[in-house]
């Protein structure tokens, strides 16, 4: 807590030591006893900084200058890094990414997870280029569009972005001819604010199957010289599929509540650990294959150690970890609440003319498992489980349950209920998005026999 007389008033510059990074990949450092978070500042930096504001008890400044640079310091690659909210740590060696990563997820989940279940984190070997899904949003105005990510601490400005390098080069391309056509058709950006404009977002997303798939956001209304988009769009090598997507919601994330195919088949083809996933805009696909494939691989060669005759995959989504599976289960259920997802998934199934799996659409925590499932996979969304699914867990135990995470906020909460009947006995971080705060952890929980429930947590 910040003592009376102590408050930099804003506008005010500070000099920090900072000592660690914050779940956003921010510096995190102590001045005049006071706590301040700082984009761009790295652990063991001494920094000049202006305080702009106060976020659940730590002051917010802005970085200004570097006095004591850290050995990791690195020059971005991104011209706009420091502005775009997509990446944090591209200022960052990769190997000290890496051990900021490990050491949060470890000091999180240490009261349930102890020191012998953690396996070395799994880096990236691509620490470019491996984003196979980008969002991006229409800003500025009429005549001086921009199409890019959104200024990191203002979702209402739009940083313009000619290269992504953490997508794929083709989304260069991509991005140009939308840009011009829309100048062309003198469109305005949609204002949240207001509620004005036509343009929202441009998603683009790849495939290791070869294609992208592009997908134009806009309110409802009239598309303008669609066949000049079409023409312009079509001429791109390796070809590829736009959606146009009409979403009226006042909510600043894509929604799709109504869309029409303009090019292509709407289709993304995304392979796997050599099994082939065909899926659609709506589907959920990890954003980098390459990772993706070793992260499946590790579920699957922990499943295999283990029982595993009959396995229950709560979320999903187009199979991914089911099918990578189904051939050495007797049965494997998938349970997903998009449906567009399920279906992906049951006809990835059938290609491969797979009877051992089915995929049931419906939400994870209200699905009952039979008596005899051997194994429960879960890979929840950012917000983790519903409260009612750990707490059945507990109280209808399976002998072995996998967790996949990639919020270890979320994970740390689940475990602290599900840790009440399991006890890890595996568990290791996995780096899916390099330069950035965000990874992928896996945990396999084993049910304690009742003569270990008495015992200590492994973390004790
Ligand atoms: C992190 S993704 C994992 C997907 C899949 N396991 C994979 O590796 O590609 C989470 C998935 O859970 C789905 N989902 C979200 N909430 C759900 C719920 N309450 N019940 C079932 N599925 C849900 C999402 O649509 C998404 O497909």
């Amino acid at each position: 807590m910040a003592r009376r007389g102590t408050w930099k008033p804003y506008g005010q510059a500070v000099e920090v030591e900072i000592s660690a990074a914050g779940p956003g990949g921010e510096g995190l450092g102590l001045a005049d006893g006071a706590r301040y978070r700082i984009h761009g500042a790295l652990p063991g930096e001494r920094v000049r900084a202006r305080i702009f504001g106060r976020k659940t008890g730590w002051r917010m400044a802005a970085l200004e200058e570097v006095l004591r640079e850290s050995a990791d310091r690195r020059s971005p690659r991104c011209p706009s890094f420091g502005q775009c909210g997509g990446c944090a740590w591209q200022n960052l060696a990769y190997p000290a990414q890496l051990a900021l990563l490990e050491e949060r997820v470890r000091a999180l989940l240490a009261p349930w997870v102890g020191p012998h279940a953690w396996a070395p984190i799994l880096g990236a070997e691509e620490v470019f280029h491996y984003r196979g899904k980008i969002e991006l949003s229409f800003g500025g105005e009429t005549g001086a569009l921009r199409l890019g990510f959104n200024r990191r601490g203002r979702y209402w400005e739009v940083v313009d972005l000619d290269e992504c390098h953490i997508g794929p080069p083709v989304n260069r391309q991509i991005i140009e001819r939308v840009k011009s056509w829309a100048s062309r058709a003198g469109l305005a950006p949609y204002r949240t604010r207001s509620g004005e404009g036509f343009l929202r977002h441009l998603v683009i997303r790849q495939g290791r199957g070869g294609g992208w798939l592009a997908a134009l956001v806009t309110r409802s209304g009239e598309l303008p010289d669609e066949a000049g988009l079409v023409a312009s769009l079509s001429a791109i090598d390796p070809p590829g599929s736009l959606l146009w997507v009409c979403s009226d919601t006042l909510a600043q994330a894509v929604k799709v509540e109504e869309s029409r195919l303009l090019l292509g088949d709407g289709r993304l083809v995304e392979r796997l650990g050599g099994i082939e996933y065909v899926l659609g805009l709506e589907s959920f696909f990890q954003a980098n294959a390459e990772m993706a494939e070793r992260l499946v691989g590790m579920v699957r060669e922990r499943a295999l150690a283990g029982p595993h005759g009959r396995v229950l995959d709560l979320f999903c989504g187009v199979g991914t970890i089911a099918l990578a599976l189904a051939d050495a289960c007797a049965e494997v259920v998938g349970v997903e609440a998009v449906g567009p997802a399920v279906t992906d998934a049951q006809l990835n199934a059938d290609a491969r003319g797979w009877r051992q799996v089915r995929f049931v659409l419906g939400e994870a925590e209200k699905y009952l498992w039979d008596e005899g499932t051997d194994l429960v996979i879960l890979d929840p969304p950012r917000s983790g489980l519903h409260p009612r699914l750990p707490r059945r867990l507990v109280e209808h135990p399976v002998p072995r349950v996998i967790y996949v995470s990639c919020n270890p906020e979320a994970l740390a909460r689940d475990l602290a209920v599900l840790g009440e009947r399991y006890a890890a006995t595996f568990a290791r971080c996995v780096d899916l998005f390099p330069h950035t705060p965000h990874v992928e952890t896996v945990v396999e929980l084993n049910r304690m026999t009742p003569d270990q429930d008495s015992l200590p947590t492994p973390g004790e």
